[in-house]
C-alpha cells in the first residue's frame, strides 16, 4: 500500500520524505489556507521534494473553469495530479485530462456508485473520505470494501486512495481490504511507528547493554 501525506506544510513533507516512506502528497483548499502561503508556490515546492503524485485541487465548479485551472496546475511539474470534485463537470474534466495524459484525483467521494463513475471517467485515483463518512453516521471502511469489490469485478485500474484518515485503525483496515493508497495527516503517519512495547523493549535492552560494559566498534 502506498503512503501519501495529506498536508500543505512543506516542513512536515520534507521531514517525512527523508524517511523514504512517502509515495505522494495530497492537498486541498483548506490545507492551503492553513499553510498560509501562495498556492502555486507551495505546489511547486512540494513537487520538488516528492517525486510521486502531488494532488492540487481546482476550485472552479464548471468544466471550462476547471480546465483553465488544471492547465496552470499541470504546467508546474510532471507529478502534479489535478484534483477535481465528484460532480458531473468534475467527471467530464477528469475524462478530458486523462485523455491528455494528466493524472487525476477525483475527490469528495461518499458512495460506491460515485466511485464507479470516477473509474468510468478514467480517474487515476478515487478519494473516498472515510473519516467524514464515519462522522455522519456511515461506515467509512464498508465504503472502501464496496469500491474494492466493484473495481475488482470490472478490472478498473483507478487506484483507491483512502482519504480523511483520522487514526491508525483506518490505515490497518484499508490495508486489510487492499486499498491502493492511504493519505494521512503527518500525525497519523508518526502514530503508526509508535508502540509502547517497542519503547519498553528498547529501554530494557539499553539498560542491560549498559550493565554489560561493552561498546560497538
Ligand atoms: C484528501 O485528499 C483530503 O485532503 C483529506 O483527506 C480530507 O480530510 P479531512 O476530512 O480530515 O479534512
Amino acid at each position: 500500500m502506498k503512503f501519501f501525506v495529506d498536508t500543505a506544510d512543506t516542513a512536515d513533507i520534507r521531514e517525512l520524505a527523508e524517511t523514504g516512506l512517502l509515495d505522494g502528497v495530497t492537498t486541498n483548499p483548506s490545507l492551503i489556507h492553513k499553510a498560509g502561503r501562495d498556492f502555486l508556490d507551495v505546489v511547486r515546492e512540494i513537487c520538488a521534494i516528492v517525486p510521486g503524485p502531488v494532488s492540487a485541487e481546482v476550485v472552479a465548479l464548471d468544466h471550462d473553469g476547471m480546465m483553465r485551472e488544471a492547465d496552470i496546475l499541470r504546467r508546474i511539474a510532471d507529478n502534479v495530479t489535478v484534483k477535481v470534485p465528484l460532480t458531473l463537470d468534475g467527471l467530464k474534466t477528469c475524462r478530458r485530462l486523462t485523455e491528455e495524459g494528466t493524472m487525476v484525483n477525483v475527490t469528495l467521494c461518499f458512495s460506491a456508485n460515485q466511485a464507479l463513475l470516477a473509474a468510468k471517467a478514467g480517474a487515476t485515483f478515487i478519494s473516498p473520505f472515510v473519516g467524514r463518512h464515519d462522522d455522519n453516521g456511515f461506515d467509512g471502511m464498508q465504503l472502501i470494501s464496496d469500491i474494492r469489490l466493484i473495481y475488482d469485478n470490472y478490472g478498473f485500474d483507478t487506484e483507491i486512495l483512502v482519504a480523511s484518515v483520522r487514526h491508525p485503525v483506518h490505515v490497518l483496515e484499508s490495508a486489510r481490504i487492499g486499498a491502493d493508497v492511504a493519505t494521512m495527516p503527518p500525525s497519523v503517519i508518526r502514530q503508526l511507528v509508535r508502540h509502547p512495547l517497542t519503547d519498553k523493549g528498547i529501554e530494557g535492552f539499553l539498560a542491560d547493554w549498559a550493565k554489560s560494559g561493552q561498546t560497538i566498534g
